[in-house]
């Protein structure tokens, strides 16, 4: 339906409780293929089911089906620009009471969506003074709607205070990630990474840069808790995530990360995620959903029994 009438109730219990989980993905649009490539969107719709089942929200479609809703989507809508895919699901009860039950909706809104953070120079990232989630206390790995309010904090308080983006530092005070994206930092010739006991969200783009690094850098990423100063000290630091692509810092709390420019292995692999998400390079291929070939496909099949479902 056009976006303008998709529409929830005042009362509708994510509102009020942030009882939601969402996703984003990514599709980019090749101009010399003349193609608009889905990124990942079978892990994304996995991903989303799991997190669904955290808050007990039921999606009563497979992630083959939805992959051919969102296939369908872009194709009713004929892109021919980058798009940013959101899903949600959400306790959808229009009453008063914090207790769920099983009332469930759910939505895919497909949206052309350019650039989220501009770091085409590199960002100045600031530490915030708001710690991460417990996963005790909202799982961050989640994706659960009301915990975005403590990214929303974060990122507040630093754009007030003059910097690009926000570093969470966890409960325990180690680097956790960004307010929507993870972080890498280079150190020692290691190219290193939260894990994902550290809460952070396990993101989809993390496990590409790992993919990418391996296999076209030759450098294993090495996965362990990351000390406050050791950003003060490493060689380079890079945002990853769907929204923000792979975001090099070259400041982190006024102080420049090596020598304030752009790091070598930050350029490489921004080049080769590039390269992969435009069907550039054979090998990633796997990760591409292409939108306008194949109109014949085992997706639309999955579409129309969706259609059929839904009807
Ligand atoms: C808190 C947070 N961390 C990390 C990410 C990156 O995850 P992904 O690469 O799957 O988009 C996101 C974005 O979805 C996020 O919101």
């Amino acid at each position: 339906m056009p976006l303008r009438e998709a529409r929830v109730g005042i009362l509708t219990h994510a509102l009020h409780y942030g009882t939601g989980v969402f996703e984003g993905i990514r599709a980019h649009w090749d101009e010399p293929a003349q193609e608009l490539f889905i990124m990942r969107p079978q892990e994304h719709y996995e991903r989303w089911k799991q997190n669904c089942g955290i808050l007990r929200i039921d999606v009563p479609f497979s992630p083959e089906q939805l992959c051919g809703i969102t296939l369908e989507l872009m194709r009713r809508n004929a892109f021919r620009t980058n798009v940013y895919v959101r899903p949600i699901a959400y306790k959808s009860a229009e009453r008063i009471g914090v207790a769920t039950d099983d009332q469930d909706a759910w939505a895919v809104v497909a949206l052309p969506f350019g650039d989220y953070l501009h770091s085409e120079k590199g960002l100045h990232a600031g530490v915030s003074s708001w710690r991460r989630i417990e996963d005790n206390a909202i799982p961050a790995r989640a994706k659960i709607c009301g915990a975005y309010v403590n990214s929303a904090l974060a990122s507040d308080e630093v754009r007030r205070n003059g910097f690009d983006e926000a570093i969470f530092l966890n409960q325990n005070g180690h680097v956790a990630e960004g307010a929507t994206c993870n972080i890498f930092m280079v150190r020692k010739g290691k190219l290193i990474t939260p894990s994902v006991t550290e809460n952070v969200l396990e993101g989809i783009t993390r496990d590409s840069i790992i993919e990418l690094a391996h296999r076209e850098l030759s450098m294993q990423v090495v996965e362990r808790p990351i000390g406050r100063s050791e950003l003060y000290q490493c060689d380079e630091l890079f945002l990853t995530g769907t929204a923000v692509g792979i975001a090099p810092i070259v400041r982190v709390d006024h102080r420049p990360v090596r020598d304030g420019a752009i790091g070598p292995i930050a350029r490489q692999l921004q080049q080769s995620y590039f390269d992969a998400t435009r069907g550039h390079l054979r090998a990633y291929r796997k990760w591409l959903l292409p939108v306008y070939q194949g109109q014949h496909s085992p997706a639309m099949d999955a579409i129309h029994l969706a259609e059929t479902s839904v009807a």
